[in-house]
């Protein structure tokens, strides 16, 4: 039977980070677990490579947005498999059979009657040719600061209005298809306030797909990349996905659009959306402004990516925020991976060749058997519903009470004693601790694909790790007289600082290359402008100069900017681009002299780079009206 799984779409508007990490680690485990359960489990990751924030992350490196999605879709697959995480299917959004799937179900959701145009009201800044959604009219754009203007424009619809009581009937009569319970209570009580129609088209963007009904619009990301996990699988018989495992924050989307776009299309619902809470860093939210994103790969070169998966997955309850450090994770580590299962490892399999020739001898005890099976199930009843902390717990239980075991039988001592009973004491001793590390090597390796293996290879079992199945894993399994092969520690010990240091300087050594990837210096989030006062000396810290326009055009392709060449009293014309060409034809702005801040830091717009800003005052609603002077005064002139 099959079981398709998906991550989100991950933007490309910034690199992978331990974010993403932890979602595509977690979908990757359920899709190894679910094999051993016997499912033909198909795991999906993508990238969502449409929308402003792409096209505008692209503009600051000087790429177009096509150049920019290539190379950061790149560093996702890149990525993925360093963590040896294994993806059947893909999709970028920007993949034409991607955009086929897309034209289609927007097709058989208009013919069914669940598509009109209408006009859309939102904030926007001219400046910075941006969208600014859960804006108000008055709020500040959170680029640069300006308030923003509310804009109306024609868009198509989605009926989302219609679908209020058909979700909530799938709520009720599909209780596991929003999970955990806390997200199913929200999505019900946003839906149950009643659903407004949704806009599924924008005019002023032009990095999107194009609708098949009037070519200058183009899909709203969320219609476009939602439609990545059904055209991932196009012309298979994969559809729907049975798992949609995505975080917290975008919920609603998936569990509120996403079946209403379906069932709309008359297409199949996928059966469940999980959502995990927030990974954070050091009890923080990451953020790019905070400067405090975590990279997977500094971790996976320090520690090594199992360990990664293994933290993430042992100490965060799934379903919860939780917290990484790398602290925590060196610590977990040490006590888990290094001194519990690579200890057992060792141990055992060290006694086997010094006591038994490296042959595994015959017996068993009948108690550890129990609590071996047991933990077989438990880990079944908590993996089965995500609770993934729960299950690894009870691998450890079994673990630390094989080493109780062996404690109490001694082996060391047994084998100095002479006699029948002292011998058939040792054999059941060493094969009871070498099928224990059998069956928790084997309830592990979703977690430790890396690791487990190898432990596997050194156990000697004949069949391979990826072959096993629930089905037949039970307490016994281990063939007495199987040769054991060469001991090598899976799992060395730590040096906690030293380990800490290291994981430090690499992530900043990669950060600083990642930032010049997307073309971003870590910049502080700006000041609102209606904020309290500040002292004269910051006023000061700004160099404002009278300018004089000495050329103007139009940007190509944008209504907004003008491209302005001004003379501010130095030896070069600065290059200027500024959002005014709605309210000032180039003619107008010839020989006008205006009010230029020229000492900020350069930005790219539209490919160009602006060095300096021209002041202009703007009121809701209406056109930037430029700051002038009534009486002569030379360019280059300095207010104060
Ligand atoms: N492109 C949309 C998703 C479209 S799916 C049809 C998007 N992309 S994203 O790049 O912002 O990725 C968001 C997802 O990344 C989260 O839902 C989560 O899976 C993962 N995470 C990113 N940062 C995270 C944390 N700090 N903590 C936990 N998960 C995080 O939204």
């Amino acid at each position: 039977m099959k079981y398709y799984l998906t991550t989100p779409l991950y933007y490309v508007n910034a690199a992978p980070h331990i974010g993403h990490t932890y979602t595509t680690m977690a979908a990757e485990t359920i899709a190894r677990y679910k094999r051993m359960k016997g499912f033909d489990a198909v795991m999906f990751t993508g990238t969502d490579e449409h929308g402003q924030k792409v096209e505008r992350a692209a503009e600051a490196t000087g790429k177009s947005p096509q150049e920019f999605a290539d190379t950061i879709s790149a560093e996702f697959r890149k990525q993925w498999e360093k963590l040896n995480i294994r993806v059947d299917r893909t999709i970028r959004t920007t993949d034409p059979r991607h955009h086929k799937v897309v034209q289609w179900l927007f097709q058989r959701c208009m013919e069914n009657g669940f598509i009109h145009k209408g006009s859309y009201t939102g904030q926007y800044c001219v400046y910075d040719e941006l969208y600014v959604n859960d804006a108000k009219a008055g709020d500040a754009c959170p680029e640069c600061g300006r308030i923003t203007e509310t804009v109306t424009e024609e868009n198509y619809f989605f009926k989302l209005s219609a679908f209020t009581a058909k979700l909530l009937e799938l709520y009720e009569s599909q209780p596991d298809f929003i999970q955990p319970e806390s997200r199913r209570n929200e999505v019900i009580s946003f839906v149950r306030q009643g659903l407004h129609d949704l806009s599924i088209s924008r005019t002023t963007l032009k990095w999107g797909i194009p609708l098949p009904v009037e070519g200058k619009h183009v899909f709203y990301v969320w219609f476009d990349a939602l439609i990545g996990y059904m055209s991932a699988v196009d012309g298979e018989d994969l559809w729907p996905a049975d798992l949609h495992l995505i975080g917290k924050e975008i919920v609603r989307f998936h569990a509120v659009f996403w079946p209403a776009f379906l069932m709309a299309g008359g297409a199949p619902l996928p059966k469940q959306v999980f959502a995990h809470g927030w990974l954070l860093f050091e009890n923080d939210k990451m953020s790019k402004s905070r400067g405090n994103i975590v990279r997977a790969e500094p971790i996976r070169e320090v520690m090594g990516a199992d360990a990664l998966r293994y933290f993430l997955l042992r100490e965060i309850v799934f379903g919860q925020d939780g917290s990484f450090s790398y602290d925590a994770l060196v610590g977990r580590y040490n006590s888990d991976l290094a001194n519990g299962l690579g200890n057992l490892a060792s141990r055992t399999l060290t006694m086997i060749h010094q006591y038994r020739g490296g042959v595994v001898p015959e017996g068993g005890d009948a108690e550890i058997g129990v609590v071996a099976n047991s933990t077989i199930q438990a880990v079944q009843d908590a993996f089965d519903r995500f609770e993934f902390s729960k299950g690894l717990e009870a691998v450890w239980g079994l673990i630390s009470a094989v080493d109780k075991f062996i404690v109490q039988r001694a082996p060391w001592k047994l084998a100095k004693q002479p006699g029948d009973e002292a011998r058939q004491q040792l054999d059941s001793t060493l094969y009871t601790a070498a099928e224990a590390l059998r069956i928790a090597t084997a309830l592990l390796s979703p977690v430790l694909p890396q690791s487990a293996p190898k432990i596997w290879a050194q156990l000697g079992v004949a069949e391979s790790i990826e072959s096993v199945r629930f089905g037949a894993l039970e307490w016994g399994g281990l063939q007495a007289g199987q040769k054991i092969g060469e001991v090598v520690g899976v799992f060395p010990r730590i040096e906690l600082k030293e380990a800490v240091a290291k994981m430090r300087d690499l992530e900043e050594k990669i950060s600083a290359e990642q930032a010049v990837l997307v073309g971003k210096k870590p910049e502080a989030a700006p000041e609102t402008p209606q904020s309290s006062k500040i002292p004269a000396d910051d006023f000061f810290k700004i160099d404002l100069r009278v300018g004089l326009v000495l050329s103007a055009e139009r940007v190509k392709g944008s209504d907004k900017l003008m491209h302005m060449k001004v003379d501010i009293g130095e030896p070069e014309p600065r290059t200027i681009v500024a959002g005014i060409a709605e309210a000032y034809t180039p003619e107008q702005l010839l020989n006008r002299k205006v009010v230029i801040v020229a000492n900020l830091q350069p930005r790219k717009l539209r490919g160009i780079e602006s060095n300096g800003m021209i002041v202009a005052a703007s009121i809701e609603g209406g056109k930037p009206v430029l700051a002038g002077f009534h009486e002569d005064i030379p360019a280059g002139a300095r207010l104060k």
